[in-house]
């Protein structure tokens, strides 16, 4: 790992006041691991509250609405997550893009309109388990992404990608290390091809499904691996810190 690793949880519609705690719990920790970067999106009505307290992670939110403002009742713009304290936002994950039926297109208006905001962006992507029986992962993902990623000038460390395959989402299940390896050089390949050497190789690669302290040094090792984006295992600073830990490590050497 090169650069400094990324570790985030995505809390997704867990947390209500009563979790503040293990954000501070994590926020401690933190500090005592100033070699990984630990950020945690909780849900919107906790942004502002784990932004005031926190003074190591970094805050983000799990999504937003792909217009700048307007009459869209019941959604919440880029600039209102970062006036809230957000520093990132998760686009395009599978559970958006399935319960909410987001099309790449409407993903790379939320990355510009984000980015527009001065919000960091985390965009997602990964593959069903049907396309990876059918042997077709890498081509899917690479469209996928090629449809969804933003226009991002000189601003590559504002960009973040987190490969996700839908079948290792909570379910236990991980991609092996060689998998792993072989999709993020096929993103890495991308994201040259699209941004230039330069840009294109300073994007972060982050894995995503069903990681923990467990498994987190050996999906951690794989080629182009920046980090993590943590579900189920984030919601405890015990499990989620571990993984922290072994990020730590595999980036010593
Ligand atoms: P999981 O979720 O770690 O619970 O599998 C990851 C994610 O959906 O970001």
């Amino acid at each position: 790992m090169a650069q400094r690793p990324f570790i985030v949880g995505n809390w997704k519609m867990h947390g209500t006041r009563a979790m503040l705690s293990e954000a501070r719990a994590i926020d401690r920790a933190a500090q005592r691991l100033m070699k990984v970067e630990v950020a945690i999106a909780p849900p919107f009505t906790l942004i502002h509250a784990v932004h005031r307290e926190a003074e190591q992670i970094g805050v983000g939110a799990q999504d937003c609405h792909h217009a700048e403002g307007g009459a869209h009742t019941g959604d919440i713009s880029a600039a209102m997550c970062a006036d809230a304290g957000a520093k990132f936002v998760i686009l395009g994950h599978s559970e958006r893009r399935g319960d909410h039926g987001e099309s790449d297109a409407c993903v790379k208006q939320k990355a510009d309109v984000a980015l527009a905001a001065g919000l960091r962006v985390i965009l997602c992507c990964g593959e069903s388990l049907d396309v990876r029986e059918k042997g077709k992962a890498v081509k899917f993902v690479t469209d996928q992404l090629r449809a969804s990623l933003p226009h991002i000038e000189d601003a590559a460390e504002q960009l973040t990608i987190a490969y996700e395959p839908i079948w290792a989402i909570g379910t236990g299940k991980t991609a092996t290390p060689q998998d792993v390896s072989d999709m993020h050089v096929a993103i890495r390949a991308l994201l040259v091809e699209l941004y230039g050497e330069e840009q294109g190789s300073e994007v972060r690669i982050l894995y995503g499904g069903s990681v923990k302290a467990e498994n987190a040094r050996e999906l951690m090792d794989a080629d182009e691996v920046g980090g993590a984006l943590v579900g189920g295992a984030s919601l405890t600073a015990d499990s989620f810190m571990g993984i922290a830990i072994a990020a730590a490590e595999v980036f010593e050497g």
